[in-house]
Formats: C-alpha cells, sequence, structure tokens
C-alpha cells in the first residue's frame, strides 16, 4: 500500500515495572532450575507489577515519554490505540484511561486484541489514519500485565512472561523529519485460535465457579507449535520487509522477544550479522504487545538506532497474527 502522506516516528518511550523476578523465583514453588529457563528461552529475569500497580498506568508513564520525545502535548493528540490483552477491565478500554491521565480531550479512543502483535497493530493501523489525512497525530501504545493472567501452575508457560508497556507517537514525515514508515504488513490465521489461548471468561465460556477451578481464566500456550511458527514468521517478516534493500542499509532488526533460541534460529536463517538483532529477553522475558516498542525504545537510548539506516519491526502472536514493518529512521 503505497502512503499518500508519508507518516513518521516522532517519539517512542516505554517503562517496565520496578519489581525484578529472576528465575530463581519460581523454584521455590515450581519443578523448574535457573539453569533450563536460560537455556531454554534465554530468559534470566522479568518485571512483574507491584500490587495495585496495572496496564493503564504503566501506558501512561511509558506515553509520557514517547510525547516527551515527540515534543507533543495531549490535546493536540487525535487519537489513541491500544494493543493490549490485559487491559485493568474488560471494559471500557484502557485508552480511555490514557485518555484522562494526558489531558488529550480531542483523541477517539480505543484498545485492539492483537495479542504479541498489538504494538504493530496499532501502528499500521496509525500509519493508515495519518497516511489518508484523517489524523495528525496518533499515540499508539503496547502494553501488558501478563503476570495477572498467567497460571503460576504450569511450568511450561508461567516462567515465559513479564509486564511492561512501550509507545510510539505517529505523525506526518514532514512534521517530524525521523523514522519514516517505508512498508508494512498485517496478517493472521485464525486456524491457529487455540494454540495461545485464554479460554474462559468470554461469551463462550462465561466465568463460573468451574472455569475458576479449572484455572480456565489463564493463558495456554502451546509451546512447541508457537516455536515452529515463530522461527518461519520472523524469517519471512524480515525478508518481506528487506525486500530491495541491503543488509548494509540495516542498522536493526527488533523481533518479537519471544525465545531467544527462536530468535537466533531466525536470524541464522537470514543470514544478518548478530549484532544487529535486538535482544532484551533476558531482562524481561516475553511482555506480548509491550516487547517490540520496549526493545525499540532500548535501542534508541542506547544508540544502536542510525540516523537514516533502516529499522524492521517484526511480531506474531495468537491469533494466530503477525505484523512487520521497515523505518527509515
Ligand atoms: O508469544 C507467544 C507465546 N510464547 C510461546 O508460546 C513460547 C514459544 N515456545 C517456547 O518458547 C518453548 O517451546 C518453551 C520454552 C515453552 C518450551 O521449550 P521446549 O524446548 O519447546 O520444551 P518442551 O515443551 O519440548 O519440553 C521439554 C521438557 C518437557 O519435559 P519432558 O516431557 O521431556 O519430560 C517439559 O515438561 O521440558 C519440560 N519443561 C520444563 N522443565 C523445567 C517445560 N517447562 C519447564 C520448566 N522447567 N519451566
Amino acid at each position: 500500500m503505497s502512503s499518500i502522506i508519508p507518516v513518521g516516528i516522532a517519539g517512542v518511550g516505554s517503562y517496565a515495572p520496578e519489581r525484578v523476578v529472576p528465575n530463581a523465583w519460581f523454584e521455590e514453588f515450581l519443578d523448574t532450575s535457573n539453569e533450563w529457563i536460560v537455556q531454554r528461552t534465554g530468559i534470566e529475569e522479568r518485571r512483574f507489577v507491584a500490587e495495585g500497580e496495572n496496564t493503564s498506568q504503566m501506558c501512561l508513564a511509558a506515553a509520557r515519554r514517547a510525547m516527551d520525545a515527540a515534543g507533543t502535548t495531549g490535546e493536540e493528540l487525535d487519537m489513541i490505540i491500544v494493543g493490549t490483552v490485559s487491559p485493568d477491565q474488560q471494559l471500557p478500554a484502557v485508552a480511555n484511561l490514557v485518555q484522562v491521565g494526558l489531558g488529550a480531550k480531542n483523541a477517539a479512543c480505543f484498545d485492539l486484541n492483537a495479542a504479541c502483535t498489538g504494538f504493530l497493530t496499532a501502528m499500521v493501523t496509525a500509519e493508515a489514519y495519518i497516511a489518508a489525512g484523517r489524523a495528525r497525530r496518533i499515540l499508539v501504545l503496547g502494553a501488558e500485565t501478563l503476570s495477572r493472567f498467567i497460571d503460576f501452575t504450569d511450568r511450561g508457560s508461567c516462567i515465559l512472561f513479564g509486564d511492561g508497556a512501550g509507545a510510539a507517537v505517529l505523525m506526518p514525515h514532514a512534521d517530524c523529519g525521523q523514522g519514516e514508515i517505508l512498508r508494512t504488513t498485517l496478517g493472521s490465521d485464525g486456524e491457529g485460535y487455540s494454540v495461545i489461548e485464554m479460554p474462559a471468561g468470554g461469551s463462550q465460556r462465561p466465568a463460573t465457579h468451574e472455569t475458576v477451578e479449572a484455572r480456565d481464566h489463564f493463558l495456554k500456550v502451546r509451546g512447541r507449535d508457537v516455536y515452529r511458527f515463530a522461527v518461519a514468521k520472523i524469517a519471512s517478516l524480515v525478508r518481506e520487509m528487506l525486500e530491495g534493500h541491503t543488509l548494509d542499509d540495516l542498522c536493526a532488526v527488533v523481533p518479537h522477544q519471544v525465545n531467544r533460541r527462536i530468535i537466533d534460529s531466525a536470524v541464522e536463517k537470514l543470514d544478518i550479522p548478530p549484532d544487529k538483532v535486538v535482544v532484551n529477553i533476558d531482562r524481561y522475558g516475553n511482555t506480548s504487545a509491550a516487547s517490540v516498542p520496549l526493545a525499540l525504545d532500548e535501542a534508541l537510548t542506547s544508540g544502536r538506532v542510525e540516523k537514516d539506516k533502516l529499522v524492521i519491526m517484526a511480531a506474531f502472536g495468537a491469533g494466530l497474527s503477525w505484523g512487520g514493518a521497515l523505518v527509515r529512521w
């Protein structure tokens, strides 16, 4: 899709809760070990929210940083989109709380559910609005408090996830002069609906004593199936985004932080120099919709993103869903 108005990423920000949870914490109540977790996932620690802390508060912290970086006020925002599967409440949207916190009284606000692809889905949606001239400043967020939705009796999944939030402000490239979005893609395969799911709590199986006792309100993951899908998907998204450009033009690939081994296998298939791949899963685990913007923000603040070079973002998750973006910084 060719943009009518080229769109830029004017500012990025992120937030991770203060509470650090090392792998050893799980050894106290699960048949697992730090060694297994590090070797199979690359995760050494993750962040969990404190009592009383929630998704909208993390969104606000990340949003304020992104808006400072973009030099934008709340009143200037036309829209706020939050990608999350762990909202404060089933309804209304987290985006409405972000609106209040930022004084963004002119913004249309909604959340979207695209799991780990949430941030990219929000970004691609925002890009389309701005490209079409229907909005000028949009705040997009990916944020999760998965620590409240993981099953701490399931050693195959609970060790994977962490909490956090990431944000970006999009505007016409002519207004910000950086982060030009050159190409994007979104896709889905609903045949994989049950690969990653929270089976109860919706209209199909509303909450009952039985669903709570069966622990069906927690996240269920078929890890091996995700593994195969993820290696292939990172590789195909990066190839698609890079088409027509060379590896020399590229300064950073920011993949969804799903598992260190998955990222490494995909990178090996692609022949990308490993130092161009942004990985912070060792410190944050898999933060779902927050993972790409958290890693992008780190890459920007550590100077790994170079002016006029290309950045590729690649995410995938429940749905199944996936999304990619090519940005010239
Ligand atoms: O963002 C989307 C959501 N993310 C994902 O779905 C994650 C994608 N998948 C993965 O990261 C990996 O598949 C896992 C890390 C979840 C699992 O690693 P694996 O190498 O695929 O292991 P496995 O599932 O094949 O299990 C191997 C063994 C099993 O024991 P047996 O049957 O061989 O005796 C598991 O029960 O490892 C056991 N195991 C554990 N052992 C110690 C599973 N979890 C643990 C654990 N500690 N935490």
